[in-house]
C-alpha cells in the first residue's frame, strides 16, 4: 500500500514585480492499494506532475510523507531510496525520456541492468516489447520511433523491474485515438496483473479503465 499524508510542495516563483513562494500541491492525502487504477486529471499547472513525482519518490515534499508498505520514502538516504524506487516503482514521465544513443531494447533493459547482474534482461525486455506490439523495433534507435511507439517503449521500460506501482504522467498526450486506446488498454492489463497504476491524464476516455478518478485544482486534490 502506498500512502501519502499531508503532502505539500512549495515552489518559488520570480515574477516581474515580485517573487513569492506558492503551494503547487497543498496537504494531499492519498492511499493507493494493489491493482488499483487511480486517474488524476486537472488543468495545466494545477500540480499533477508535482504530486506524481512526490508519490514516485522523485521529488522531496516540503511537508508530509509518502509511505510504501510502512517505509517512509523521504526518510531513506539517496541510495536506499533509489534502490527502493528501482525495485517497486515504474515511472512513465511526462514528455520523451528515451536515450537516443541506445536501441529500443537497450532503453528498455536499462533500469534492470542498473541494479542486477543476471542475464535475464534480454528475454524479459523482448517479452515486454512483444506485449507492447513493438518487438519488430527492438534494434531500431529510439530516435527512429513514432510518438506512439516511443510511449509503448516507455511503458515497457517502466515495467522492466516488475514494479508494484506504475506512475504514468500523460502517457497518451500527443497520441491519436488508436494509440491512446492501445496505451490505456496496456495500462489496464498491467493493473489486472496486480500492479497499481497512478495515471495523470487529460484524456476523458481514461475513465473506462479507472477504479477511482481524482481531480487536482490549484494544488488541492478532490474526488471527481
Ligand atoms: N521546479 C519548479 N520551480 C518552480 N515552479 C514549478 C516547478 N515545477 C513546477 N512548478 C510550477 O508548479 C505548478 C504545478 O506544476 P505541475 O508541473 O505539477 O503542473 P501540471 O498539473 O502537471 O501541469 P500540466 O498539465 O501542464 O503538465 C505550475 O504552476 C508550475 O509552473
Ligand atoms: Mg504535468
Amino acid at each position: 500500500m502506498l500512502k501519502a499524508e499531508g503532502l505539500s510542495k512549495q515552489f518559488f516563483r520570480k515574477g516581474r514585480e515580485s517573487a513569492r513562494y506558492f503551494d503547487a500541491v497543498s496537504s494531499c492525502d492519498l492511499e493507493i492499494s494493489s491493482g488499483e487504477v487511480v486517474v488524476l486529471s486537472g488543468r495545466s499547472g494545477s500540480g499533477k506532475s508535482t504530486l506524481l513525482n512526490m508519490l514516485a519518490g522523485l521529488l522531496m515534499p516540503t511537508e508530509g510523507s509518502v509511505e510504501l508498505d510502512g517505509r517512509s520514502l523521504y526518510e531513506l538516504d539517496d541510495k536506499a531510496l533509489s534502490s527502493l524506487r528501482n525495485a517497486s516503482f515504474g515511472v512513465i514521465p511526462q514528455g520523451q525520456t528515451a536515450v537516443h544513443s541506445l536501441s529500443v531494447i537497450e532503453n528498455v533493459k536499462l533500469p534492470y541492468e542498473l541494479y542486477r547482474t543476471d542475464d535475464a534482461a534480454e528475454e524479459k525486455a523482448m517479452t515486454l516489447l512483444e506485449e507492447m506490439g513493438i518487438a519488430n523495433l527492438a534494434d531500431s534507435f529510439s530516435s527512429e520511433l513514432s510518438g506512439g511507439e516511443l510511449r509503448r517503449m516507455a511503458i515497457a521500460r517502466a515495467l522492466m523491474c516488475d514494479p508494484a506501482y506504475v506512475f504514468a504522467d500523460e502517457p497518451t498526450a500527443d497520441l491519436d485515438d488508436e494509440n491512446t486506446a492501445i496505451v490505456l488498454d496496456l495500462l489496464k492489463h498491467v493493473a489486472e496483473s496486480g500492479t497499481s497504476v497512478f495515471l495523470v491524464t487529460h484524456e476523458s476516455g481514461a475513465a473506462r479503465i479507472a477504479d477511482r478518478i481524482l481531480r487536482m485544482e490549484a494544488g488541492n486534490l478532490t474526488s471527481a
